[in-house]
């Protein structure tokens, strides 16, 4: 029985899901399709007017906070809304991933979930992030240079996407030249059809398996995420070799497009507002506060899930067991509630409580990391090439926002500039998409 409706871009419609149930909002909302990727903020604005918490059919079946206030709460209340069973949503059609086979920590339930992260967090510390600085700038210059004299580049192809992922292949000790191939596989886990993505996956795992054994093998372990992973305690344990994985899959998945989506979801509004780029560009003190900004109105992980561990009334819905359950970020970052006039930027924005890292226990380890990479990037970019144009009307975009809402591509212009490093031959190769 309908007993009330919205119109609109994601209509609302209150119903029972089964005879005798309580009614709930229920929206016809796919998170994986291209319809939400293309529509995502439209989207938010209207569920937090007419349904700030929904259920959909598609995926699976899910409830979408969109709420400020419902989806930081559910962070912090970990006995009732459980990462263990998945965090993120299946494709329309396709299964969930099996619980206990996912990454590691962010699907281990506490209280071990400390025990996971103590060893990462310490060489992930803002501390230990400030000496990688100047190494990161270094990288920033290099892979500019490729392109600088030329008056022509991909500010995607040729920098957020590349230094990310050679920085996370340094943190793991792996060989940071093959960064091409390790992007284009972990592209397609994510975002290729399920034969080529379970390909890529085999292909992955065998590479993090090798490097794995070999440091295991080592007798005097260099101190970094690497050998913190081998020979991570829990419950006075060493863990087992597929968790060790996992946890490799966690770092290179979480460290890569994430960081490059903040970079080029901030690229794109400092090249379609030049006001915006003008002031950046003579207050870089502003960058660190511009930061959270851009994080919370560009978030790249839009959102993740959780299960609901038991029967349970939550903010007047009633949400039954084994429930899976979207925690919108990008929506509460959009929240007027939270914050006001939640689409302006606002560079200076104090307090800027917004949840593009999370909240709680698995609050994300790379946050200082990536925050570094993103200051560095746009810093560099402002000083080089600050009068670069978009060349392409529409940035192109990951289809699927549900993972990641990341452009793919991002092709500008520029007045020619000189490189700051000698040449090192031949340009490197780009990622294959
Ligand atoms: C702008 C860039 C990034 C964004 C937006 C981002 C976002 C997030 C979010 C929202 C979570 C919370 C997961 C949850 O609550 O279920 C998370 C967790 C995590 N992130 Fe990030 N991340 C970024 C960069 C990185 C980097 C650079 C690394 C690695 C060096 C990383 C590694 C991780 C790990 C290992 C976790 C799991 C933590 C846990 O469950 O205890 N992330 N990230």
């Amino acid at each position: 029985m309908t007993t009330s409706d919205t119109a609109g871009i994601c209509p609302v419609t209150v119903q029972p899901l089964e005879e005798g149930a309580p009614p709930r909002p229920v929206i016809d909302l796919d998170v994986h399709g291209e319809e939400f990727c293309a529509r995502n903020y439209a989207i938010y604005d209207e569920l937090l007017t007419t349904a700030p918490l929904a259920w959909s059919q598609r995926n699976g079946g899910f409830w979408m906070l969109t709420g400020y206030e419902p989806v930081f709460e559910a962070t912090k209340d970990d006995d009732l809304f459980i990462s263990s069973a998945g965090t993120g949503l299946p494709k329309d059609g396709q299964e969930a991933l099996a619980p206990g086979t996912g990454p590691i920590p962010i699907e281990i339930d506490p209280p071990e979930t400390q025990q996971y992260r103590k060893p990462v967090l310490g060489l992930l510390s803002p501390k230990t992030v400030a000496g990688m600085e100047p190494s990161i700038r270094q990288m920033a210059d290099e892979f500019i240079d490729e392109f600088i004299e030329s008056g022509e580049g991909d500010l995607v192809q040729q920098l957020s996407t590349p230094l990310p992922a050679k920085l996370s292949l340094r943190l793991l000790g792996m060989d940071e030249d093959r960064w091409p191939e390790f992007v284009a596989w972990i592209h397609t886990i994510i975002h290729g059809e399920r034969a080529a993505a379970g390909e890529a996956q085999m292909a992955l795992f065998g590479e993090v398996a090798t490097v794995l054994e070999s440091r295991a093998a080592m007798a005097d372990k260099p101190e970094d995420v690497l050998t913190a992973i081998v020979t991570c305690q829990v419950n006075g344990e060493t863990i087992g070799f597929v968790e060790q994985v996992r946890y490799v899959f966690l770092v290179l998945l979480g460290g890569m497009d994430t960081t490059s989506g903040l970079t080029g979801n901030t690229l794109e509004r400092l090249a379609r507002d030049p006001a915006l780029r003008q002031r950046l560009v003579e207050r870089r003190d502003l960058l660190r506060s511009a930061t959270e900004e851009f994080l919370r109105v560009g978030t790249p992980t839009q959102g993740l899930a959780r299960t609901l561990s038991r029967d349970a009334e939550f903010h007047g819905q009633h949400m039954k067991a084994g429930e899976r359950v979207m925690l919108m970020w990008a929506a509460a970052n959009h929240d007027p509630a939270e914050f006001a006039d939640p689409h302006t930027v606002d560079l200076e924005r104090t307090p800027n409580r917004h949840m593009a890292f999370g909240v709680g226990l698995h609050r994300c380890l790379g946050s200082n990391l990536a925050r570094a990479m993103f200051q560095v990037m746009i810093d560099r970019v402002l000083d080089r090439l600050p009068d670069f144009e978009l060349t392409v009307g529409e940035v192109p975009r990951f289809h699927d926002a549900g993972n990641v809402y990341a452009p793919t591509s991002f092709p500008v212009r520029f007045p020619p500039g000189p490189r700051v490093s000698p040449s090192t031959g031949p340009a490197a190769a780009g990622p294959a998409q």
